[in-house]
This record gives C-alpha cells, structure tokens and sequence, in this order.
C-alpha cells in the first residue's frame, strides 16, 4: 500500500515564523471540504480510530506534535507518523484506521468530505473485512 501524503503548501517567515494552507475542491485536495474536526488533550499512548468508512474520505494533519496512523486496506498494512505540521495524509474510504498518541499536547486535525453520519462507519473489524471482500466482487 502507498500511503497518499501531501506536502501542505507553507509560507517560511525567517522573523514570523510559518503559515501553512490548503484549498479543497480539486486545487490541494481531491474532494470539497464539509466537516472539520480535531482531536485533542489525548494522553501520550492512547489509540483512538478503530475503524473505517464507506464513503468519506479525509485528510489528516497534525498542527502540533507527533501522532502515528496504522492504515489496513483489509490486505495490506502501513503506518504514517504526522511529526510535522505541514505533512497531510489523505485517508481514502474503505480504510481501516487508527490513530496512536506519541507526544503529549498532540493534536489531530480532520478535514473530511461530507457531513457526520454514524451510518457510514464500519466499527467492527469482521465487518469491515467482509465489506473490502464484497466490494472487491462488484462489477
Ligand atoms: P470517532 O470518529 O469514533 O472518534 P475516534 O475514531 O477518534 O475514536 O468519534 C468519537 C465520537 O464523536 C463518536 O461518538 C461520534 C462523535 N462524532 C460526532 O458526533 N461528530 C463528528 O464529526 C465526529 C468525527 C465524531
């Protein structure tokens, strides 16, 4: 599996400091934006996520700190570690997911493709494993 990460476009102010951006819609991300989310005040080795979606699809990023994502596509495995703030990974739908707390303070930041709606989590691994094989047999 090829992780799909992005480098997010930044603005490097030796005197300021840094200003980091990206648009929806087709310019830096594939899909319009329609939800934002973000995690926080997690303890250091908590893991969180534990599960996949039938249609969303999100890029995360860590604005601060350092915070490991573990991706299952039902065969293949991969692990990204968000360490820097303008590193983005774009999760796709039918991923299963989890997110592991490295660094106290972490933060997690979701911008995902459509409105929350709890019927398009898968949460249960059996599931999510009998969904990848059915969708693998679909014209
Ligand atoms: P969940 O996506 O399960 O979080 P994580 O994968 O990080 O453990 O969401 C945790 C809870 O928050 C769950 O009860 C659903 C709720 N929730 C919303 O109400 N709206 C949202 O946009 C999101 C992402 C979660």
């Amino acid at each position: 599996m090829n992780p799909r990460i992005i480098s997010i476009k930044n603005i490097h102010d030796e005197a300021e400091g840094d200003l980091s951006i990206f648009e929806g819609s087709g310019h830096d991300l594939p899909f319009a934006i329609k939800r934002i989310y973000y995690i926080h005040h997690v303890p250091v080795g908590t893991v969180r996520g534990g599960h996949a979606h039938k249609q969303l699809t999100q890029l995360l990023w860590c604005p601060y700190g350092s915070i490991t994502i573990l991706l299952d596509d039902g065969t293949d495995k991969a692990e990204v570690k968000l360490d820097t703030p303008t590193k983005g990974l774009i999760v796709e739908h039918a991923m299963w997911r989890e997110m592991r707390w490295e660094q106290e303070g972490s933060v997690l930041c979701v911008a995902a493709s459509e409105f929350y709606d709890e019927s398009d989590y898968i949460r249960d691994y059996d599931a999510f494993q009998a969904y990848v094989k059915q969708q693998a047999k679909l014209p």
